[in-house]
């Protein structure tokens, strides 16, 4: 039967039990493999356990670490769960080679927060605007219950502005609103206050608009946060003078110029700029993770960012000005450092520590960071010895590991794709003869 009822109120061992005698055609062998990867320490295996729903075994991602990033003057490690090989070391050595060159500026120019309560309006939009400009400050009181502990740490709602969306939608309005949430991503709080924004407008158009329950004029569809958060931006820079770049001028006046265009390319070209930004978000994605937040909302933000114009772009920008080679970033980034996960996850904790517990807003310049050096990582190697031969090297082990390789087997296998170009059936071909011999 590979359906069921109930499965969520099975335990975790009759979870398991069921979908492997029902999944797998070795449930032996399946029901080993899932409990080989349960934590031995019961109490951190029922938090983890209970981080979401039906959990029925761990998944593990490498939690790895990139040192030496100069940001601002101060040294950083970091924190990166990523599974895609070759990317901490990127990030490593984008990070050394900064770290004599003045390192990373990093900045975050706005931290406003946005949410909206989307509802249809059937009359005209000076009703509209007449009750809602009256039922403002209602909205504002109501509000205070959820908003008081935030308003008195520096937070709250910042603005609520009614917007006509008519011209996109037959009688769709909206509240547009914005929060500052500090140093918390904010979800819960944002999502909070809007439900009661739309409960207050529903129940004042009622009785404001005078109609029966069946013929009111104003119907609530949705209230929800936007992941896209156009004000709430990091940016990060690096720069040195050009012939730093390299050891040898004509090398570094050569590296500048084929760098610049390739961002250029990615600028202009929204193939190039979609795998150009994936590189990006190899740094970015690994350090959200790591540090507990919620990845897919910053790639969501992120890439509708890097449309703002009217075009998939670039998220990074690079030039030569006076001779001196400046590397850019700007990306939205709504990130927290308190509540959700990074109170409750070890590993998040250790991470957030390993950064010296980071306001939100030193955490968006990290991650902004981290994407930077990602993407000159990824740039550097693209324009002069080719993307595959750090990725080869790391892909090396992988296939070694795959095919349970011995030390002796990986050093002598190491050793002859020194001098021979990597793929996976050469790999294979030489761990076979050396078997075989
Ligand atoms: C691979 O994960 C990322 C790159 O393709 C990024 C890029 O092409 O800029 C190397």
């Amino acid at each position: 039967m590979k359906q069921i009822l109930g499965f969520s109120k099975l335990s975790k061992d009759e979870k398991v039990e069921w979908l492997t005698q029902n999944y797998f055609k070795d449930s032996e062998n399946a029901t080993y493999l899932l409990k080989q990867y349960w934590n031995d320490d019961k109490k951190l295996q029922k938090l983890h356990d209970e981080f979401t729903e039906n959990t029925i075994s761990n998944y593990y991602f490498p939690f790895g670490v990139a040192p030496n990033f100069n940001i601002n003057g101060e040294i950083y490690a970091l924190p990166m769960a990523i599974e895609e090989s070759s990317v901490i070391a990127a990030a490593s050595n984008a990070a050394k080679f900064w770290s004599n060159k003045g390192g990373f500026k990093a900045n975050v120019v706005d931290t406003r927060k946005v949410g909206q309560v989307h509802f249809l309006f059937t009359q005209n939009f000076s009703l509209l605007e007449q009750f809602f400009n009256k039922t403002k400050s209602l909205i504002f009181d109501r509000l205070q219950p959820l908003t008081k502990n935030m308003e008195k740490r520096g937070g709250g709602v910042l603005s609520l502005e009614l917007r006509d969306k008519t011209s996109a939608l037959a009688n769709y309005y909206q509240i547009h609103a914005e929060f500052e949430t500090l140093d918390a991503m904010g979800a819960n709080f944002i999502n909070s206050c809007l439900e009661e924004i739309a409960a207050t407008l529903k129940e004042e158009a009622a009785k404001y608009f005078n109609a029966s329950e069946d013929q009111q004029p104003l119907e609530i569809i949705m209230s929800i946060l936007s992941n896209y958060v156009p004000n709430c931006i990091a940016t990060a820079e690096v720069s040195c003078p050009v012939e730093d770049l390299l050891p040898k001028k004509e090398d570094a006046q050569h590296f500048a110029h084929k760098f610049i265009e390739a961002v250029n390319i990615a600028k202009a070209e929204p193939y190039r700029a979609v795998t150009h930004n994936k590189g990006i978000m190899n740094g970015i994605d690994a350090v959200v993770l790591a540090t507990g937040n919620d990845f897919r909302a910053v790639e969501a933000g992120i890439h509708a960012y890097a449309s703002r114009n009217g075009q998939y772009s670039s998220l990074t920008s690079a030039k030569v000005e006076n001779e001196k080679f400046t590397f850019s970033i700007e990306i939205p980034l709504a990130l927290g450092t308190v509540g959700g996960l990074t109170n409750l996850h070890p590993l998040v904790k250790l991470a957030l520590e390993m950064l010296g517990n980071p306001s939100a807003k030193e955490l968006m310049k990290i991650v902004a960071v981290a994407g930077l050096a990602q993407n000159f990582a990824a740039i550097k190697s693209l324009v002069t010895t080719g993307i595959q031969e750090g990725h080869m090297k790391m892909h090396l082990m992988n296939i070694l590991n795959q095919f349970n390789a011995s030390p002796s087997e990986k050093q002598e296998v190491k050793a002859h794709f020194k001098n021979n170009t990597v793929s996976h059936s050469a790999v294979v071909e030489v761990l076979e003869q050396l078997r075989n011999a």
